[in-house]
């Protein structure tokens, strides 16, 4: 472990631009630095490296961070392994504090595992490459099969001879320990056999290409012997959470923004071969959530591609709704029956694969609409059940344009009213979000997200009802552009000291809206304005290292962005307010001007909702005739009225009454 002290030091002596020009090659633009983005293929540079900020943001594909998180993503290293990349970068000698005897042992373990795998690749690949049964018959195999030379040494392909115990005997030899042979699977519990034996072997790497467990195939087309046999789960081998082939396409899912889903080992290794990289197999299981991630983590784009076999591809669809959770868009192509992706392959060459597949290959929902429409012709209570199948995968898009669009498509497809499915899919949104929420309730310390809005005690309206229409107003995001408003000055300048005040801008700003902070639109900005509150409030200061280096990875994706973006304002802010638009050059250094303007914008549409929701208690107050809560709810609005037109005026804008 590194103690903290040396991590600060690490990160004082960071230049984002010197890290980035290990990889990628800059060129100065204005105060910035700009190059060709290493994350995904472009030709006009859209990767761009902030000196001043220390942060890079790449405007093309979206990636974004600090040294720490560009070492992470480009050499997937982990954030101590970043750390002491940096520290050997910048000669910062690193005084490591003892690690717990546990944590020894495991990663003792994990090593000592991973020798004896390699120890075993390199045996199945001297056997393959420098034998002559070998050669007669596995190299022979392969090549049948049309791998070719380099291909195989790729992949970690190999053979392991029909022998009861070559491999224990030679592992002995070599002085590895037969306790470790034993515990990565390479032989039988009681040490004394070779577990794999007459079979070709294909090493399943991790994604940074160590050797963490093998697959043996039979040559044999005996139906009594299992094709392929594996490697136990161990601590470097759990299934769920390996892709096959995803350390050879790693590079290639990154620059195609793309990754494509097949089933088999062969299938991986003869597409590859072909020139199509960004592949991987999840090894004849369906999707698991880790593998997903592992997919998520390098591209949004997933296509799959199955072999024609009914059965099989509706039981591998069951796994994609995770897909959609997570906002990934999901395409399926199916191939002629009899061929799967390495015999098609094969026949087509490359190039005609890719075409059939782009020509082929159909979005998730419309695929699975079809699918299932077709089983269920004639059958009204099947097709019943099929519409909920397909609203509920449509309720897991995250994105509301989106799920209208397939809303719409489905409702064509099915021939269900659209209205129908919309109010469906609402149903099962709205029962999550409570799911959400009562769960979120039950957390201790979570009150910040409580719909209750406490007024502003400028403001005669001290009933909580107030809160709760506000709260359904809520679903119109509307003030998502104000709110990212203050929390970019929050994150940009909150440690600046306003000199006429003497004091911070973040306490300025919280100070001023510390009754809005539970009537956000927008969680996530309301949760870092809640944040920098609770900070302030027990004593604290923060920067925005604070943000960029935080635990949670959606606050430091929000600081790289607001840090990035040079100036932002609502699309709309000049027609609805009429609001002067400073476009000063730089706006870092007029921060007291900018930040209180934002205040202002953020406060006018507060008010300006509170107006709508008071005229609407006004609006039902006069139909019921009770003129007493009418009087209150018009004095009530004349107030929020004159401090609407207060506001507006300080920013040189007329606001027509309502
Ligand atoms: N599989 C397995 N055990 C089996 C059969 C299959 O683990 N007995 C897994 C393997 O990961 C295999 C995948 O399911 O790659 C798909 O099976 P299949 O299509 O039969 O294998 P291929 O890789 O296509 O192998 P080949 O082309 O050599 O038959
Ligand atoms: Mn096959």
């Amino acid at each position: 472990m590194i103690p903290p002290k040396q991590v600060q030091e690490i990160l004082d002596a960071v230049r984002i631009e010197e890290v980035v020009e290990e990889f990628v090659t800059l060129r100065k633009r204005g105060v910035n630095l700009i190059g060709l983005c290493p994350f995904h293929g472009e030709k006009t540079p859209s990767f761009n490296v902030n000196p001043t900020r220390n942060i890079f943001k790449c405007f093309g594909c979206g990636k974004g961070g600090d040294a720490i998180t560009f070492l992470k993503e480009h050499e997937n290293l982990t954030y101590v392994d970043a750390l002491r990349w940096l520290a050997r970068k910048y000669s910062i000698d690193i005084q490591e504090v003892e690690r717990t005897p546990e944590q020894v042992a495991e990663l003792q373990l994990a090593d000592s595992l991973y020798i004896v795998n390699d120890f075993a690749l390199q045996h199945f690949q001297e056997q393959l490459f420098n034998t002559d049964e070998g050669k007669s018959v596995a190299l022979a195999y392969f090549k049948q099969r049309g791998l070719r030379e380099e291909t195989i040494r790729t992949f970690g392909l190999g053979y392991a001879p029909e022998q009861r115990d070559l491999l224990v005997r030679r592992a002995k030899a070599t002085g590895h320990s037969q306790d470790m042979i034993k515990k990565v699977g390479l032989s039988s519990q009681d040490g004394s056999r070779d577990f794999f034996r007459g079979r070709v072997m294909f090493a399943i790497h991790n994604l940074s290409g160590k050797v963490a467990a093998f697959a043996g195939r039979t040559m044999s087309s005996d139906k009594t012997i299992p094709k392929y046999i594996n490697s136990p789960e161990t601590e470097i081998y759990v299934k769920n959470k390996i892709l096959y082939g995803a350390f050879q396409a790693k590079k290639a899912i990154r620059q195609l923004d793309e990754c494509i889903l097949v089933e088999g080992y062969m299938d991986v290794i003869s597409l590859h071969q072909a020139g199509i990289e960004n592949v991987v197999a999840s090894s004849g299981t369906s999707l698991t959530e880790g593998q997903l991630q592992l997919i998520k983590r390098n591209t949004n784009n997933l296509k799959i591609i199955y072999d024609g076999d009914p059965a099989g591809v509706k039981a591998a669809l069951r796994g994609l709704d995770l897909a959609l959770e997570q906002d990934m868009n999901v395409k399926i192509c199916l191939l002629p029956d009899g061929h799967d992706p390495d015999s098609y392959v094969r026949d087509l060459g490359g190039e005609e694969f890719v075409k059939f597949v782009s020509a082929n290959a159909k979005d998730f929902i419309l695929f699975k609409t079809h699918l299932l429409l077709a089983e269920t012709q004639g059958d009204p209570i099947k097709k019943a059940g099929l519409v909920k199948d397909i609203v509920a995968s449509i309720a897991k898009i995250p994105d509301p344009i989106k799920r209208s669009v397939y809303l719409k498509e489905c409702s064509s497809l099915l021939d269900v009213s659209e209205q129908v499915l919309v109010s469906e899919s609402n149903k099962l949104i709205t029962g999550t979000i409570k799911k959400r929420e009562e769960k979120t309730a039950r957390q201790p310390g979570a009150a910040s997200d409580s719909p209750d809005v406490s007024p502003d005690p400028n403001f005669p309206v001290a009933e909580p009802e107030f809160g709760a229409p506000v709260r359904e107003k809520n679903m119109s995001r509307g003030d998502e552009f104000q709110e990212r408003d203050i929390v970019r000055m929050l994150v940009q300048y909150g440690n600046q000291i306003l000199e006429k005040e003497n004091i911070s801008v973040a306490e300025y700003i919280l100070a001023d809206i510390e009754d809005s902070l539970g009537n956000f639109d927008n969680p996530l900005y309301g949760k870092v304005a809640s944040l920098c509150h609770d900070v302030l409030v027990k004593g604290g200061t923060f920067d925005q290292n604070y943000f960029l280096q935080h635990d949670a990875q959606e606050i430091r994706d929000l600081a790289v962005d607001l840090l990035s973006a040079p100036w932002e304002l609502s699309p709309n802010w000049v027609e609805r307010w009429n609001y002067p638009l400073q476009n000063q050059p730089m706006p870092d250094l007029n921060f007291d001007t900018d930040m209180k303007q934002a205040l202002d914008r953020f406060k006018l549409r507060k008010i300006q909702k509170m107006c709508e929701i008071n005229l609407g208690r006004i609006k039902t107050a006069s139909d019921s005739g009770d003129v007493d809560t009418l009087i209150r709810y018009m004095k009530i609005q004349q107030k929020l009225t004159e401090t609407r037109n207060e506001i507006a005026k300080r920013g040189g804008t007329v606001v027509m009454p309502k």
